[in-house]
């Protein structure tokens, strides 16, 4: 009770000067106009009265008065403005000073080409409470390609966001290249990894700024090479104007296997040693399923690849499977190994899920 009664009376207090510092640009107007009319009403009764105005003259003085009336409430409007747009550069700039709670690595560096991934007995919440992964353990050889399964919600987009480095875990390591992920540069590590993540972001501005996220170093040849080595130049020449074309932030003009395309461009275009794949769980056109089959075989070749797979096209390629379980690791092998073995969760998943498309 004597907690609540100090909060309220503090909120009394402030709300009390916030209403008063409000209403000051609010009753300025006002008064203004109350002093005028007065002055011009006096004005006019003591000019009238020594018979030095016409009563034409005096209905002037007070419809002058009245004109001025709209510029001065325009100008406290736009005080009013000023106002709030102060409070909102106090807001700004406390966002642009909030600090992030990953401290940059001392930068040891990463090793070139396909890179190793170790998660050590990591667990990780985003909360204080809950742990959304825990005791999670893997291993992959350089080159190796891991499927990750699981239901939605079991932790599959977490585990690709610690290797990202956007979230320390709270226990146990996480490596990349024999590296913890923590004493290497963020700048460093982010380069060396390539992720598609489930929803695009495409960005109003040209398909080939979406491409080289606006870095004009990459030149056309470039891209054009790009495309061509994942098989979508046709693809990309059937837009209106080529590289040119305009599309429009939040996925306008562009379905989702199309803009899944474009990501894996953008990827390609920086060749990280790791690829992360999330891949999105809408239906896919058989067409666009074919090209993106193609160059996800391209974006694999000579890397390692987690993929986070819904279709069982994409399934087939992993060398290893793992399937989570709401935080734990339900499943982890071959996938040879897993398939041939009945028993296992995979080959019953692979079991319902080649019904399911049998049945589409
Ligand atoms: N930013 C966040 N803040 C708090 N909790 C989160 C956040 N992101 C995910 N979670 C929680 O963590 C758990 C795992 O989420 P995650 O996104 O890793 O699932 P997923 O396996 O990728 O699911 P899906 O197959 O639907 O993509 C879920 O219970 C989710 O509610
Ligand atoms: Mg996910």
């Amino acid at each position: 009770m004597r907690r609540l009664f100090m909060l309220t009376r503090e909120r009394l207090r402030t709300g009390r000067r916030a209403r008063i510092l409000s209403s000051i640009p609010w009753s300025m107007p006002v008064l203004f106009f109350a002093t005028a009319y007065i002055i011009a009403f006096s004005l006019i009764a003591w000019l009238y009265g020594t018979h030095s105005i016409s009563i034409g003259v005096a209905f002037l003085i007070y419809y002058y008065t009245q004109q001025l009336s709209q510029p001065i409430m325009m100008i406290s409007n736009q005080l009013d403005d000023f106002q709030k747009a102060s409070a909102g550069i106090v807001r700004v700039q406390e966002l642009m000073g909030t600090q992030s709670e990953l401290t940059d690595g001392e930068g040891i560096p990463l090793p070139e080409g396909p890179l190793s991934v170790d998660f050590k007995q990591v667990d990780f919440g985003y909360g204080e409470e809950e742990m959304v992964l825990q005791d999670v353990s893997f291993h992959l050889k350089p080159g190796e390609v891991l499927g990750l399964l699981g239901r939605t919600g079991s932790g599959k987009t977490t585990i690709t966001r610690l290797l990202f480095r956007l979230y320390d875990p709270a226990a146990g390591k996480v490596e990349l290249g024999g590296v913890d992920v923590a004493h290497a540069h963020l700048s460093d590590l982010r380069r060396h990894i390539g992720i598609v993540t489930q929803d695009v972001q495409l960005f109003h501005a040209t398909v080939r700024d979406n491409l080289t996220l606006f870095d004009n170093s990459i030149d056309d040849a470039h891209i054009e090479r790009a495309l061509q080595q994942l098989g979508l130049t046709d693809w990309f020449h059937k837009l209106a104007d080529g590289l040119d074309t305009m599309l429009a932030a939040n996925g306008g003009g562009l379905s989702a296997g199309e803009a899944q395309l474009l990501a894996f461009t953008r990827v390609f275009l920086h060749n990280p040693g790791l690829i992360i794949l999330d891949e999105a769980s809408s239906r896919l056109d058989p067409a666009t399923e074919q090209l993106i089959e193609r160059a996800v075989d391209t974006l694999l070749s000579g890397r390692t690849g987690i993929i986070i797979a819904h279709r069982l096209g994409t399934v087939k390629r992993a060398d290893t499977i793992l399937i989570m379980d709401s935080g734990h690791i339900a499943e982890y092998g071959e996938r040879e190994a897993l398939q041939m073995d009945s028993h296992s969760q995979f080959a019953r998943l692979l079991l319902t899920a080649h019904e399911a498309e049998v049945l589409a």
